[in-house]
């Protein structure tokens, strides 16, 4: 199988979160310590993929260039892609058609945040999958918010519903989507919503209806977080502070995920923790070094 690719979807107008949205991309904002964008990313390195495009507006990309540069510093490449308008999630396989040159890929969401113990394993097996599509059930309080999984009684699959007022279930499809290399080409299919977008449940569904989408669970092990009011901005937020406090761990470090993967050395590391200087990033990094 050729080498999956990666995509981060990190465009939208974020008006939900405005007016801190006006001036800086929602995906660029704090999750405690870090950019919210290293959690996705880290999400895709955790898979073993090290060729990713992010997908920004037009007027953001500079930001995001600043902020992760070519990706050279973890041994990664990041290629930049625009979306001029938000036209739907599914656009994104269009907009990515000759960066993927018919490779399957991994689209993360920028705004969606992933932790859990096993989460590689769970990751890796997707990447795996050598046809179809792999996305992700998680149990949520609030389905009706999210692209919504309906079963049948066998259990079965029978549709991804996009945001349904009456919710079939509560499984919201996560926001990490595993498909195959036909992606781009059933995209061009898809016809705009109600709401006028290219909806990534229609592309699900284009799958499901060859019998090639696997839906599987991620179980109550797992944590994924929402960013998408700012009271759940700030519960992520919270969320890492409470972890990496406990424990004396980073989550969502590229710089570390790059060092454990092989992808950087040592004199690497150093160098970029360097770049820190005594902050506590910078010190972090220092300490991985020191205790391996
Ligand atoms: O988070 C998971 C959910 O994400 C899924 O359960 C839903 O099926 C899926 O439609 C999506 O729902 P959202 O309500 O979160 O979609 P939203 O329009 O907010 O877009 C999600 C992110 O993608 C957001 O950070 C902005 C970005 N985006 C969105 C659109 C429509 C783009 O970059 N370009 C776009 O055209």
């Amino acid at each position: 199988m050729t080498q999956r690719k990666g995509i981060i979807l990190a465009g939208g107008t974020g008006t939900r979160l405005y007016p801190i949205t006006i001036g800086v991309s929602k995906q660029l904002l704090p999750i405690y310590d870090k950019p919210m964008i290293y959690y996705p990313l880290t999400t895709l390195m955790l898979s073993g993929i090290r060729e990713i495009a992010i997908i920004t507006t037009p007027v953001d990309q500079d930001q995001f260039r600043r902020t992760l540069g070519d990706g050279s510093q973890w041994g990664i490449s990041l290629d930049y892609i625009t979306q001029p308008t938000p036209d739907g999630l599914a656009q994104a396989y269009i907009l990515a058609e000759g960066f993927l040159g018919g490779a399957p890929s991994a689209m993360v969401l920028g705004d969606n945040i992933f932790f859990g113990h096993g989460l590689p394993i769970l990751l890796q097996e997707a990447d795996r999958a050598a046809d179809g599509g792999t996305v992700f059930g998680y149990h949520v309080a609030d389905p009706e918010r999210y692209g919504v999984v309906d079963f049948d009684a066998s259990g079965q699959v029978r549709a991804i519903v996009e945001k349904p007022a009456m919710p079939p279930s509560n499984y919201a499809v996560t926001g990490l989507y595993f498909l195959d290399e036909t992606a781009s080409r059933r995209a061009r299919d898809v016809t705009p919503s109600a709401r006028g977008e290219l909806e990534i449940a229609s592309l699900l569904e284009m799958y499901l209806a060859d019998g090639a989408l696997s839906v599987k669970q991620m179980g109550r092990g797992y944590a994924w977080l929402d960013t998408g009011t700012h009271a759940s901005l700030l519960d992520a937020g919270n969320f890492v502070r409470t972890l990496e406090q406990r424990q004396g761990l980073q989550s969502g470090s590229p710089d570390e995920i790059a060092f454990s993967n092989g992808w950087i050395s040592a004199d690497d590391l150093i160098k970029r923790a360097n770049q820190f200087g005594k902050n506590s990033y910078g010190t972090y990094l220092k300490r991985l070094i020191s205790e391996t």
